[in-house]
């Protein structure tokens, strides 16, 4: 493998965007002409924001992405294969050439699809973790543990199951308010109860412990609450020691403008963060990522691909909220942008084990995306409302999430959260002016923003 050779003259032109646009990101050039054969797995803004990425690369062979959505396919080929269906997976990867395969959700790597692939002759590389290390996701309670083992900072916490709901009773009193509840098991993002009333939390451990997640809530683990202001920080990983930290990013998690409502999957986000500072993040690195990164390699837990960390700024000091063994949706729809270099050798590097020379390097621009969604969404929403306004700009780029297109080339909705409006800005304002004019220009049905994205950043700004 030789080295990148990072030539900040050379421009690749991405699939269908102007030239002029100021989305042509792939400035890294490689001197390999080893081409590769991507299969990218997912159907979310996350996943067409990483079909964007990879499609820059001038080491692409050709892209596929299973399922993918009605935005995907202007990057690649839409596959109708689900992420969960491995035996499909690697008969299409086999007959396909596949090099390497992206996995952007959590489902198929908390389900073992590294190890299913590792144990076959010939497979294509993975990108992300072993089964064992998908559990910093798939297990909130074996995530605490991990934090505990290696002393990295996080909330004060124990875990209780139906047997020892009364000791957890007795522990939620020894706590102040308000209570933080959490289904230990996957919980489509909807398994943290945060209450005010020390009753109320005790009829709501009761309910999660008789099922309320079904098995997900088997175990629950109660933390004390943190306050503060928090952000994803990304960290692409091989396994072997070698690191690479992406662009940090803040996402907005309430369906509210001010932060209230239900919680979403998350209606936009922002990068850079003003406050994740250069002294910030060498704590974060000092403190959670050399010992996460080092932990995993301690316990032989094989780990090659993206550690999401959600990260919690108390008092200028950064503790972990939870992992995730995936990027972030919305935060990826902005941090691809952020990422100057070509990301494909940088995923070959993660998967093969031998990231330690590549460089990665972050655009200075700001970057910011707005989710429209679906009317209703977080709870109940209407599908299938036609979609009109996503001709991509020059100053925005559209990723699709939750939408689909018919036979006839229509494009409806088909999720909660419908397309992630990205942009970027020489500033936070003029990104986000990108941003809204996008969102703005998209039209269907029952559509909801929220207006305030970044406001809170703002605030935060050193005069
Ligand atoms: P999680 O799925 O663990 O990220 O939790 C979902 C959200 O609940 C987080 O993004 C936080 O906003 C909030 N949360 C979780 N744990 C805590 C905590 N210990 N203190 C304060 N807020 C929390
Ligand atoms: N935006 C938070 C997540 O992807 O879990």
């Amino acid at each position: 493998m030789s080295i990148q050779q990072n030539l900040n003259t050379m421009r690749y032109p991405v699939n269908n965007q102007p030239e002029k646009s100021p989305f042509n990101a792939g400035e890294t050039i490689s001197e390999q002409t080893e081409k590769l054969s991507v299969l990218l797995l997912g159907s979310g803004g996350r996943e067409c924001a990483l079909a964007w990425k990879i499609a820059s690369s001038p080491r692409l062979e050709k892209l596929f992405i299973a399922p993918g959505n009605g935005g995907t396919d202007a990057y690649g080929e839409n596959i109708a294969i689900s992420p969960l269906d491995f035996e499909a997976i690697a008969d299409f990867s086999t007959a396909n050439n596949i090099d390497m395969i992206v996995v952007g959700n959590e489902d198929p790597l908390v389900a073992g699809i590294y190890d299913y692939f590792s144990t076959r002759e010939g497979s294509p590389l993975i990108v992300g973790p072993s089964k064992a290390g998908a559990a910093l996701e798939g297990s909130k309670d074996f995530a605490k543990q991990f934090m505990v083992r290696h002393s990295i900072p996080t909330a004060r916490y124990q875990s209780f199951t139906a047997e020892t709901v009364e000791d957890g009773c007795n522990f939620l009193e020894s706590l102040k308010a308000p209570y933080v509840l959490k289904a230990d098991g996957l919980a489509a993002g909807k398994g943290v109860l945060i209450i005010d009333s020390l009753d109320e939390a005790k009829k709501a451990l009761r309910e999660m412990l008789d099922g309320m997640f079904g098995k997900s809530s088997a175990t629950v683990v109660i933390e004390e609450f943190l306050k503060g202001t928090e952000c994803s920080v990304f960290v692409l990983t091989d396994g072997n020691g070698s690191y690479r930290i992406l662009p940090v990013a803040k996402d907005y998690k309430r369906i509210g403008e001010g932060d209230t409502g239900p919680n979403t999957g998350g209606m936009g986000a922002v990068s850079p963060v003003v406050f994740a500072d250069k002294e910030f993040m060498r704590k974060v690195e000092e403190r959670i990522v050399l010992p996460t990164v080092n932990g995993l390699i301690s316990e032989g837990i094989v780990y090659r691909g993206f550690i999401f960390l959600g990260l919690i700024e108390v008092d200028g000091e950064p503790m972990v909220i939870e992992y995730n063994v995936r990027m972030g949706d919305p935060e990826t729809e902005v941090v691809m942008l952020r990422i100057a270099s070509d990301l494909l050798p940088l995923l070959e590097g993660a998967a093969k084990g031998n990231l330690s020379d590549m460089p990665l390097t972050e655009d200075p621009r700001y970057a910011t995306t707005v989710m429209v969604v679906s009317g209703g969404y977080p709870g109940n929403y209407p599908k299938g409302k036609p979609i009109c306004g996503t001709d991509n700009s020059t100053n925005a780029i559209l990723f699709h999430a939750g939408t689909k297109r018919e036979a006839d080339g229509t494009l409806i909705t088909s999720g909660g959260r419908v397309i992630a409006c990205s942009a970027y800005g020489e500033d936070i304002d003029k990104a986000l002016a990108n941003s809204y004019a996008a969102a703005d220009s998209v039209t269907f049905e029952g559509k909801y923003m929220r207006r305030d994205i970044g406001q809170d950043l703002k605030k935060m700004r050193k005069a």
